[in-house]
């Protein structure tokens, strides 16, 4: 394929994304469930980007807003920086119905590649060796197909003795010898637009439904003496098409050794790939090792030389280099390097730990700043404090933030020495180098080196 798609107003690149997704059994549209943590039409998007067409059109019908609004948040991380052209598909009566509704946007084009919005898994290289070998064969149309054990389900491709490709004989309506073909349609294709348009006007209404199925398009190409051509994928497992709850969690499984792989290659050692889930962005740097039972999401970036679980879910959290997070859930916050975090910790969002800082067993932390080398290893709760450089919080002690009616603030300045099981009532400041004794409940501001004691002296009686 040469780089212009030969000259100018050349491809055009259409996503098909209008379909009810019955099958699903969901009020949210089909191609907006997710797949590694991104909405499955993430991933049409950024392919058909990838071609670099001259223009993106995707049709849209059943909840065509919130489609919309989820394609306009995520252009920007597809890579597209430029509109998109919706196309309103008024009835979902078939893929046919949709690539007509589509005329006005194609006729622009010279070439057409076509594809479904719910089919994540498919690659780029791929989608680019189709767009090419239509370009080298001259035909009229090029289908992406691929030979699966299993092809329950999709459009089976029907061939001449000779080879040649003649129709496409969906599931629905297949004889049982057609459905013994385990060669199938996977609903991408590179169309020469000028025989799209006369073989779109063409289609039949079919069924109880009166849907018209792009794919009877082939036969009526041929019959006017268009060339049908196929590319058989090399990789079958990327054809995945979802249309039911069962066929997410195969592609949610399959992406998830896709994007593991990418990070084993890249330097980090993943102990149980099986029992490790990853989403597309996370990111995660040399020599760090994930164990087992570890679940990363969102755009959770952990640094170099990190040991992160087991147990642990991190979902959009830094981690610096060299941190430990063991049996621990980090939402939404920041762990500076050589941080320790664990067992059995809760970092919750907007709080930033570190560097060298060390947040025990039992511990929950939210938004707050744990400054250089602080600890509070047991039992503590810490919320909406500001704990500076190498403090010791003892065991049990709890930061009072609210009131019940608002949140407060405690500050704790560099080398406090907090006792066990204190209670800090917010607003409160400890100063500088200011000790609390253990058991203490602290309403009032403690000055820098001072020792507060503010608990009831001990009586023996006998
Ligand atoms: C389709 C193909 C089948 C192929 C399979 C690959 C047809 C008739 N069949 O079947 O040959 O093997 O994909 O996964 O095309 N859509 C609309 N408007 C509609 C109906 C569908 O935009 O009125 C969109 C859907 O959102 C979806 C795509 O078209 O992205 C395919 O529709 P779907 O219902 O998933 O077709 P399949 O039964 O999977
Ligand atoms: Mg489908």
């Amino acid at each position: 394929m040469n780089s212009n798609h030969k000259g100018a107003k050349s491809l055009g690149a259409l996503i098909l994304a209008a379909g009810e997704g019955t099958r699903m059994e969901s009020s949210i549209p089909k191609v907006l469930h997710h797949v590694g943590g991104r909405p499955m039409l993430f991933y049409t998007l950024r392919l058909a980007n990838a071609l670099k067409p001259n223009a993106i059109g995707i049709v849209v019908g059943h909840e065509a807003e919130a489609v919309k609004a989820a394609v306009n948040a995520m252009a920007k991380d597809c890579g597209i920086n430029r509109p998109i052209q919706f196309i309103h598909q008024k009835k979902q009566t078939g893929s046919g119905n949709a690539v007509m509704e589509s005329v006005p946007f194609l006729k622009k084009f010279k070439t057409a590649a076509v594809m479904c919005g719910d089919s994540p898994l498919l690659t780029y290289e791929s989608l680019y060796a189709l767009v090419q070998s239509h370009d080298d064969q001259k035909g009229q149309v090029t289908l992406l197909t691929a030979k699966l054990a299993n092809p329950k389900g999709y459009g089976r491709i029907v061939r001449s003795p000779l080879g040649e490709v003649q129709r496409i004989v969906e599931e629905s309506v297949g004889s049982s010898k057609e459905l013994s073909i385990t060669e199938i349609n996977s609903g991408a294709y590179c169309f020469e637009v000028e025989s799209l348009l006369t073989g779109l006007k063409e289609i039949g209404a079919k069924g109880p439904k009166k849907e018209h199925f792009l794919t009877d398009i082939l036969e009526l190409m041929r019959a006017k003496g268009g060339k049908v051509n196929a590319y058989v994928s090399q990789i079958p497992e990327e054809v995945l098409g979802v249309n039911s709850r069962v066929q997410l969690s195969t592609a949610e499984r399959i992406m998830n050794r896709r994007l593991l792989e990418r990070l084993m290659l890249s330097g980090v050692t993943v102990l149980d790939p099986a029992s490790t889930h990853v989403d597309a962005d996370v990111e995660v740097g040399q020599d760090s090792v994930i164990y087992p039972s570890t679940i990363l999401r969102g755009k959770t970036k952990i640094g170099k030389l990190c040991q992160v679980g087991p147990f642990c879910y991190l979902e959009d959290a830094v981690i610096g280099n060299e941190c430990e997070v063991r049996i621990s859930q980090i939402i939404n916050a920041r762990l500076l390097e050589k941080t320790l975090v664990g067992p059995f910790s809760n970092i919750r969002p907007e709080s930033v730990i570190g560097p060298r800082a060390k947040i025990g067993n039992f511990t929950e932390v939210k938004a707050s700043r744990i400054g250089f080398g602080t600890k509070v290893n047991h039992l503590s709760y810490i919320g909406d404090a500001e704990i500076k450089e190498d403090v010791n919080i003892g065991a049990g002690t709890i930061t009072c933030n609210y009131d019940g009616k608002a949140k407060h603030k405690t500050t704790i300045e560099a080398k406090a020495f907090i006792g066990s099981n204190v209670n800090l009532i917010a607003p409160v400041k400890i100063g500088r180098g200011a000790k609390v004794a253990a058991g203490s409940t602290v309403t009032e501001d403690v000055p820098d080196e001072a020792l507060a004691i503010a608990r009831a002296r001990q009586v023996i009686k006998q």
